[in-house]
């Protein structure tokens, strides 16, 4: 119920969002707290999908310039947010198991998405960029995405684990996607990485490898 009554109050802010990147746009600064409290998707803005699909490709240089919250917000929502009813995402999921976690890191420290409460919740401290990737550019670009698989999501399913894992590249690939469709559509920069020091990065976030597996990595700026 309570997933409902959010969704619906999600697709009733979506229908009211102004686009992004028009005059008068809120280019809110992003306030690095504990909890970062995400605004509704704007479901009108940026280019057609065409115009998107045209302007596609993986950036590998970055202006240290952060996100706006508005910008923020909109590429989470493409990544996994929520856009129906029943509170299924932006993106498919085998199974719709979705065992997809999205992390934000940021030269602050490293949050979880909540796509249901439209946050992003602090789950380390402090600057681990360099453990997101291995290529310069990674450090400074203003957000590193890296998305980790809850393999518990396949337990009981029947499904052999290296088939699981295989799902899981997907689901998290459709994702990244998403994210690649949404900034090229709104003037943003990005590049899907394989490249992450994945054991870094479970030891970060006190994950523990035999349940969690680095998927991918994606960085996002300007
Ligand atoms: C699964 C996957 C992993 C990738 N890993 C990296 C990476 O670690 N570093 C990198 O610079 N590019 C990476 N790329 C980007 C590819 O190099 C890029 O897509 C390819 O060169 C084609 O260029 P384009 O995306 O601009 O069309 C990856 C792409 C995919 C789909």
């Amino acid at each position: 119920m309570k997933k409902l009554l959010y969704a619906a109050a999600l697709l009733m802010g979506a229908c009211t969002a102004q686009p992004q990147k028009q005059a008068g746009t809120p280019a809110t600064p992003v306030e690095m707290s504990e909890q970062i409290q995400l605004v509704a998707p704007d479901s009108v803005g940026g280019t057609s999908i065409n115009e998107a699909l045209a302007a596609r490709r993986s950036w590998r240089e970055y202006s240290a310039e952060k996100l706006s919250l508005e910008e923020l917000s909109g590429v989470l929502w493409a990544a996994a947010g929520i856009n129906r009813a029943d509170g299924k995402l932006t993106a498919p999921s085998a199974l719709a198991l979705y065992p997809i976690r999205v992390y934000a890191l940021f030269e602050e420290g490293i949050y979880l998405y909540d796509a249901q409460t439209m946050t992003l919740d602090r789950a380390a401290e402090g600057d681990h960029r360099t453990a997101a990737g291995r290529q310069p550019f990674v450090e400074q670009a203003p957000l590193n995405l890296i998305y980790i698989a809850d393999l518990q999501a396949y337990d009981g399913k029947g499904i052999p684990a290296e088939q699981a894992v295989n799902l899981c590249g997907m689901d998290a690939a459709g994702y990244a996607e998403n994210v690649n469709l949404y900034t090229a559509g709104h003037g943003l920069r990005s590049i899907t990485r394989g490249s992450a020091d994945a054991e870094a990065l479970l030891r970060i976030l006190q994950l523990d490898p035999a349940r969690y597996r680095f998927i991918l990595a994606q960085s996002v700026g300007k």
